[in-house]
């Protein structure tokens, strides 16, 4: 048994997150936590809202609402919304908690103790007509390193470029579209990761097992141009972790807080210690998962996340972490998605465009946006979401396939035997084929999924699913059933011993259905089929089933052109 940390990158607690965003981070990190936890390793799976900075500030004002409360609503907004898609956080934080402030701040005073932390008297953008410094994503202009003209203060989007709101050519306020702005001095924290840039190259070059989207994306930052620079750590705001020294004040940074992104990965730290206290743990409990001389040192650490957010995990975090001089776990593996892009163009949140978490469900149950997803992960390249791929996926591979399996089963049982396994009959050489099959493909399907290679993963599972359907039409127990009721019986023995096989391997993808399956067998047996043969043997002759209600119903045109058009123009 291994211990999994896993941690998805949190989501801003301004807006609700779409597909796209749900297929690169939190839904893979689910699918990694549920089948780990199904192979019986401790898992403990963190995720939190991303709660400060500007843009949560400004949604605040603009809701009419003091930023505390507002971030508490979403934060219970966001919950529930997890919930709809079966997220098994082991705990969903939120960065903004009383156990960040004090980590944050901890780490800023150990930076500040092994000389990592440099003040500096900067210049920063203030905007006159909106009487207020415009930091990072509210000042908007041309990038720089590649021409982009949207890229925003802190990051460009068009080639992930991690960048100060002073380097942007032509910059104007993203929140009046103002020109009128000028730079005043204010003195900031810098933390100083060109310190660090050998130890950073050394460990990136040591991850020889990483996906290549991830290492490529760190050793650009590590290489290119300026290599990896002293990044702001401190803002201008009132919203935030108040800058501190450890526990003592910091002179000069009165009423500053910390940069989001210094505090926003120390919550995947503090997110275990907020689990800890939900759930009357002690501090050891938490510490264990991530301090290597308290217990942490088997632990292995899988963070998930889209590729805009690589440079800040390749880079800026484990600079906090190993600047710290403390044995905090760094993480182990790095895993990082592409983008979905959305029916001819690109999912965005600013402009609404695409399919939000809050409407998907509204619209289908979670399971059928799981498969979807993860079946067409953006692994290794962008990948693109059209309303007639998601139907033909949806209608073939949950409806025509697994959903029709379990149903004609079921259904052909209650009718000729009653609704308990049949007995009778003896397994031959189909059936024989069918196992040596199914034991090749799920080791390969382990094998993918410890990979988290989660495409391959989804077709070997559906490749599962087409072979019981394959030898259910050969053995064709509905012909065979008029001459010999024995052979039928066998066959629908094995078929029904097959849904449950079928529950266990597909709970990580499609959790609801796996319960209904595993409901209408009546069973709690959720063994995995290590071997084959005796778990096509686990429900004996004479346990009772029921036939469930439909488990997949198929999408009609009727519904794909409605949807279609309904999502075409952005969210109101
Ligand atoms: N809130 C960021 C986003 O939605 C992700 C933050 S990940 C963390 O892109 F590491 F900072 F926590
Ligand atoms: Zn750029």
């Amino acid at each position: 048994m291994a211990r999994i940390l896993i941690t998805s990158a949190i989501p801003y607690i301004n807006g609700i997150k779409h597909l796209g965003n749900l297929v690169g981070s939190q839904l893979p990190a689910d699918l990694y936590a549920r089948y780990m936890r199904q192979r019986g390793h401790e898992v403990m799976f963190i995720c939190a809202t991303d709660e400060h900075g500007t843009p949560a500030e400004l949604a605040a004002a603009k809701a009419g609402q003091p930023v505390e409360e507002f971030c508490t609503e979403m934060h219970a907004v966001q919950a529930g919304i997890a919930d709809g898609f079966r997220l098994s956080f082991d705990h969903f934080g939120r960065s903004s908690s009383e156990r960040n402030q004090k980590l944050t701040q901890h780490f800023a005073g150990k930076l500040a103790e092994n000389g990592l932390i440099e003040e500096v008297s900067e210049k920063q953008v203030y905007s006159n007509a909106d009487g207020r410094f415009l930091p990072d994503r509210y000042i908007e202009g041309t990038c720089p390193n590649c021409g982009y003209d949207k890229a925003r203060g802190d990051q460009c989007e068009n080639c992930t470029k991690q960048l100060d709101p002073t380097d942007l050519i032509e910059p104007h306020s993203a929140i009046s579209g103002s020109t009128d702005l000028e730079v005043r001095e204010t003195k900031h924290l810098y933390l100083r990761q060109s310190a660090l840039r050998d130890d950073l190259d050394a460990w990136i070059n040591s991850k020889s097992d990483w996906p290549i989207l991830t290492t490529s994306i760190a050793k650009k930052w590590l290489h290119d141009g300026d290599g990896l620079q002293d990044r702001g750590i401190t803002r201008d705001l009132k919203w935030g972790v108040p800058v501190k020294k450890g526990t003592e004040n910091w002179p000069g940074m009165e009423g500053k807080v910390f940069y989001v992104w210094f505090d926003a990965p120390i919550e995947y730290i503090a997110g275990t210690a907020e689990w800890a206290d939900a759930n009357g743990k002690t501090d050891a409990d938490w510490q264990r998962w991530w301090r290597t001389d308290l217990g942490a040192d088997d632990v292995t650490y899988v963070q998930f996340m889209g590729k805009d957010n690589v440079p800040f995990h390749t880079l800026s975090f484990p600079a906090t972490i190993k600047g710290s001089g403390e044995p905090w776990k760094l993480v182990d593996y790095i895993k990082s998605f592409n983008y979905l892009n959305y029916d001819g163009g690109q999912f965005s949140t600013s402009q609404g465009r695409g399919i939000f978490m809050d409407q998907a469900l509204e619209i289908l149950p979670s399971d059928y946006w799981r498969w979807w997803l993860l079946s067409h992960a953006p692994e290794n390249s962008d990948s693109e979401f059209t309303w007639q791929n998601f139907q033909s996926s949806v209608n073939k591979d949950l409806a025509d396939v697994l959903g029709n399996f379990v149903s004609r089963v079921t259904k052909f049982c209650r009718a000729k035997f009653g609704e308990t396994i049949p007995s009778g009959g003896e397994y031959g050489a189909a059936e024989a084929a069918l196992i040596d099959e199914l034991n090749r493909r799920t080791r390969a399907y382990e094998g993918h999924m410890e990979a988290m290679e989660v495409r391959k993963a989804a077709n070997e599972l559906r490749a599962i699913w087409v072979v019981g359907n394959e030898y259910l039409q050969a053995a064709a127990p509905w012909a065979t059933f008029k001459t010999d009721p024995d052979a039928a019986a066998a066959v629908i023995r094995l078929s029904l011993n097959l849904i449950r096989v079928y529950a266990v391997l597909s709970a990580p993808f499609v959790p609801d259905a796996a319960q209904n399956m595993l409901s209408a067998l009546q069973t709690d047996n959720q063994e995995w089929p290590d071997d084959m043969e005796a778990a096509l043997a686990a429900l004996p002759e004479g346990h009772a089933f029921q036939v469930p209600d439909v488990m997949f119903r198929k999408i009609t045109d009727a519904e794909r052109e409605d949807w279609q058009s309904r999502f075409a123009g952005q969210r109101s």
